[in-house]
């Protein structure tokens, strides 16, 4: 029997319409929206096209947004003044740095200088910090998304066996983090793969669960789970033929999992729905609410 569709389109509705409700309250309590300042350095179109996504989000929910687009050729300084002037202003409770950046600017330089509180991607050292401790403040928004897309589809994680392919700072390692977290809609038992795992396919078809993060597309094939697994897809590669296509073989997997997350529609809507729970959470936490 064909899987169930892990829909994120669906899902991200719903949630954004309850972070809009959020969002509504607070504007209704303090005179302000929540705010979120998106920094975009340089003029990639894919980096074009996310900002622009996350504010239409963020305009459709309720929330402010300011864009400051700077050049390419900026300094690691100049941005670093950038973020230390939103660090201070109170009208903005959350600051997304959109990556990557020019290559003469250190991310991690950046990334630690964004006010924890502020720091609604979740990247910063303090923030994974409290993750890893088991008392998160803000889950960084791709795996928290990942989690809210299999918990309000019914997936159960509760002693479940999780396979993540993929080890990265932002997808990956933090998703293991999450999962592992003793709290209702984790409690999972994971498993974190990379490019060194021998025998991956043996440690994909052990797997209740199997999250693909790498980057590869149409890596995950139908002999690589066991039948009845629910798969999520967090790849986005280009097909050639302008199409986007995911690091799972969608048409073969979907004959033998019981739900899988397509691609485009599955995680990254859920992504930026994050961003705006993290910005609602963020200006409640800098009112004093949290
Ligand atoms: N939908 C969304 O919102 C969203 C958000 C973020 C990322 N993405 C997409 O997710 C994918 C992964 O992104 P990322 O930033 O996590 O990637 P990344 O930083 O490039 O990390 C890729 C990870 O995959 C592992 N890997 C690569 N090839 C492998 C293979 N053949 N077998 C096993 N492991 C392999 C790497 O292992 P090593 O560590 O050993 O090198 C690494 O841990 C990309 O397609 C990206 O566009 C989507």
């Amino acid at each position: 029997m064909p899987a169930t569709l892990l829909d994120g389109n669906a899902l991200a509705k719903t949630m954004r319409a309850e972070i809009g409700a959020r969002a509504g309250e607070f504007e209704r309590t303090h005179s302000r929206k929540p705010g979120l300042a998106a920094v975009l350095v340089g003029d990639n179109p894919a980096s074009q096209r996310y900002v622009r996504s996350k504010r239409k989000a963020c305009a459709t929910a309720g929330l402010e947004s300011w864009l400051h687009p700077l050049p390419h050729g900026t300094s690691q300084a100049e941005l670093l003044d950038l973020v230390a002037r939103l660090n201070a202003d109170p009208a903005v409770h959350g600051i997304l740095v959109q990556l990557p950046l020019p290559k003469q600017i250190a991310e991690e330089a950046i990334i630690r200088a964004v006010s924890p509180v502020k720091d609604v991607d979740g990247f910063g050292p303090e923030n994974l910090g409290l993750l890893a401790a088991g008392h998160p403040r803000y889950l960084p928004c791709t795996p928290f998304g990942i989690q809210q897309l299999l918990v309000r589809n019914g997936v159960s994680l509760e002693g479940a066996h999780v396979v993540i392919v993929g080890r990265s700072n932002i997808v990956g390692k933090p998703l293991a983090l999450i999962l592992m977290q003793k709290a209702p809609g984790a409690n999972a038992t994971v498993t974190v793969c990379h490019s060194r795992s021998r025998n991956l396919a043996d440690l994909t078809r052990q797997a209740d669960v199997v999250v693909v993060a790498i980057g590869v597309a149409r890596f995950l094939e139908a002999d690589m789970i066991q039948p009845g697994a629910v798969v999520v897809d967090v790849g986005i590669n280009e097909a050639g033929d302008g199409k986007l296509v995911g690091d799972v073989d969608f048409d073969a997997v979907k004959e033998i999992a019981s739900a899988i997350s397509p691609v485009p529609g599955g995680v990254g809507p859920m992504t930026i729905t994050m961003l705006l729970h993290n910005t609602v959470d963020a200006a409640r936490l800098q009112a004093g609410e949290r």
